[in-house]
Order: structure tokens, then sequence, then C-alpha cells
């Protein structure tokens, strides 16, 4: 394939994950990395600079060039709308999850789709083998039919005070367990009861909970838990700690990912390092993240379906919605209708 054959993708947003987006663009064999669209000047030229490719300030100058064919949107979880003129412009978008922080934006997000470009929200764990194989073995029927579910993941407290109060544990962390609940059992979540605990943030300064755990009725007669948190202790040898599964009439599927098969001691004490989600082999960020994006650009390229269609992604919206309602009124919440 020549050059001039591969997509031409602009990252949004060129921080922490976006930074992960542009190095596994600029390693893709049918795709280039053109630009990093990054209000911040100092960001956004840094991470420009590390992978070749021009800074770009905004979404608004990036839409006036001729040399952008598709977009990654890295940006806050509370910005993701910034993504609604690039849809209407009719480009296709790889959106980091949460799809959005609210279920209107998502519904406004899926509209713009809808009449204009390609979207894919970017639930990485839709890509990882551990959960692709999961959920195919719930819907082979092997483990009979699902009565109950849980999921969840904490994270180090680090995490809560890095957000700072921009974006609730349940939608920067949990919205992957909201998901994963949801496609795992082959049921929505119907009603939610939530509670929150906040101890540890505030006492770091930060207008955050620290973690929310909840119960939720599903539309097949099943159960199913969610708990989230981002309150780990800062030297536990991982930032990825997070339990899933789904029991049913015949048998289970159980996902641990609390260490991915490699134990390192050193002088920083030990380490559990990422084996899946976006690890760097031989120099090249392999896993999850890259099988996302190669998928997003094949699926571009061939007019073929994306493996998550976005009615997925404003559903795990609309239950954390919920979440957060229940959260506040103390009684069980029902999850809003998100389709459009
Ligand atoms: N898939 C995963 O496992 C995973 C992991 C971490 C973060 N995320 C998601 O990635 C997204 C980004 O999170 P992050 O931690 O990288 O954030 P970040 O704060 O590190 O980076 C965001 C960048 O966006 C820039 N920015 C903000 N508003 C902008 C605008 N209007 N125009 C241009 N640039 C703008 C900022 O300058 C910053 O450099 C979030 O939605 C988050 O939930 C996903």
């Amino acid at each position: 394939m020549t050059d001039t054959a591969k997509l031409r993708i602009a990252v949004v947003g060129g921080g922490f994950m976006g930074r992960f987006h542009a190095q596994t663009v600029a390693e893709c064999e049918i795709a280039s990395l053109e630009a990093i669209v990054d209000s911040s000047e100092t960001v956004g030229r840094e991470t420009a600079d590390a992978f070749g490719a021009k800074h770009i300030m905004s979404i608004d100058d990036a839409l006036a060039r001729k040399d952008i064919d598709a977009y990654i949107v890295a940006l806050p979880d509370r910005s993701h709308e910034a993504a609604i003129p690039i849809l209407e412009a009719g480009k296709p978008v790889l959106l980091e999850k949460p799809m959005a922080h609210d279920l209107e934006t998502a519904q406004r997000l899926a509209k713009a789709s809808a009449k204009g470009g390609r979207l894919l929200v970017g639930h990485i764990l839709r890509f990882d083998p551990r959960y692709v194989q999961a959920a195919a073995t719930v819907q082979s029927g092997d483990i009979g039919d699902p009565i109950h579910a849980s999921s969840g993941r904490l994270t180090v407290r680090d995490i809560g005070t890095r957000m700072n109060g921009t974006s609730s544990v349940c939608f920067y962390l949990g919205v992957h367990d909201v998901d994963i609940l949801q496609w795992l059992s082959g049921s929505n979540v119907t009603k939610v009861f939530s509670r929150s605990a906040s101890k540890l943030m505030p006492s770091l300064g930060v207008q955050s909970e620290d973690a929310i755990m909840t119960v939720c009725e599903m539309d097949n007669g099943m159960v199913g838990s969610l708990f989230f948190g981002w309150t780990l202790p800062s030297d536990i040898p991982t930032g990825i700690w997070s339990r899933s599964e789904v029991i049913g009439t015949k048998g289970m599927v159980d996902i641990d990912v609390r260490d991915h098969g490699l134990r390192v001691k050193s002088a920083n004490g030990w380490q559990l390092p990422d084996g899946l989600h976006w690890p760097e082999t031989n120099g090249r960020i392999t896993g999850d993240l890259r099988e996302e994006v190669a998928h997003f650009v094949r699926a571009l390229r061939d007019d073929t379906l994306f493996v998550m269609p976005v009615e997925d992604a404003m559903r795990a919206v609309a239950v954390n919605d919920a979440i957060l309602r229940s959260c506040e009124s103390g009684v069980q919440e029902s999850v809003a209708d998100w389709r459009i």
C-alpha cells in the first residue's frame, strides 16, 4: 500500500490518552498521523513533535484543512461534544469513552453521526481478547441462561486527584464496567440503586466521590452489581484492578484483571505491568489499543460495521446518568430510554 492510500488521522487532545493514540496511529501500516489538535501550545507541540506530526490549535482550524480524513478525539470527559462539528462535517470519529458525560450530549452526538460522519466510541475492552471471548461464550449459550453478573474496577487515588473533580468516577472509570455488565450478559440494566462514599478525595482537596457501589435490576430477570473507585494506595503495583463475571444456569465466565502474568520486583518495589491494554512490545504499542485503532481504520477502508454500535455506548451513558441520580436521591432510579 502506498502512502497516499493511508487514512490521514488527526488526534484531538494530545494528553495522557491522546499520546498513546498518536503513537498507535504513527505506527499503523494503513494510517498516518497528520496532526495533534490541542488548545495547549505546550502539550500539543510536544506530542506532535514526538511523532512527526503538525500541531493545530483548534478543531475549527483542523476542519478547514483538506488533508485530514478522520479524527480520534481524546478530550476530557466533559468536552466530548466537541466531536459534534467534526461529525457534522461528515468526518469519521473514534471518540474516547465515555461517549459523553450525560445522556443528552450522547444523544446529540448520535444524531450528528446519523446524518454525518461515522462514530466509534473507544470502549477499549471490546478489543480485549479476554472480554471478547467471555461475551462470545455467553452468547453461544454455553453457560445457559445468565442469572447474575457483576463488574467493577479500582484504580489508584492519583487518578482521582489528577481528574480533580473534572469527571465522575462512574464516567472516567466505571463506564467500562457498565458496558461490560450489559455486553457480557446480553441484558440491559433497567433500574439502579447506588450509594457513593466521599472521604478520601475531599481530604485531598478534590470535590469528587471516592467510590460508587450499585445494585442493578436487569431486563431478563437478572440481577447485577457494579463497583468502581479511585481509592487504591499510590504504591499498589498496578492501576488496573478489575473483576467481571456472569453466572448462568449451566456455567460461568470470570475475568480477573489484577495482574497480566508478569510480576516485577525492583528497587521501586513490586510492579504488575500492563500486558494487554497498551503495552509497548519491541518499540511499538500493541494490545487492545492497537486493535481498536486498527479496527477503526480497517472498517472505514472496507466500509464495514464497527464492532460496537453507537447505541451500546449511549446505553452505558444512560445507566451512568441513573447511577448519579440514585446517589443524589438515595432511592432506586430507572434508566432513561437512550435511543434517539
Ligand atoms: N480507554 C481508556 O482506558 C482510557 C484511559 C484514560 C483516559 N481515557 C479517556 O480519554 C479521554 C482523555 O483523557 P486524558 O486523561 O487523556 O485527558 P488529559 O487531560 O490528559 O488530556 C486532554 C487534552 O485535551 C486538551 N484539550 C482540552 N480541551 C480542548 C479543546 N477544546 N480543544 C483542543 N484540545 C483540548 C488538553 O489541553 C489536554 O492536553 C477522556 O475521555 C478519558 O475518559 C480512556
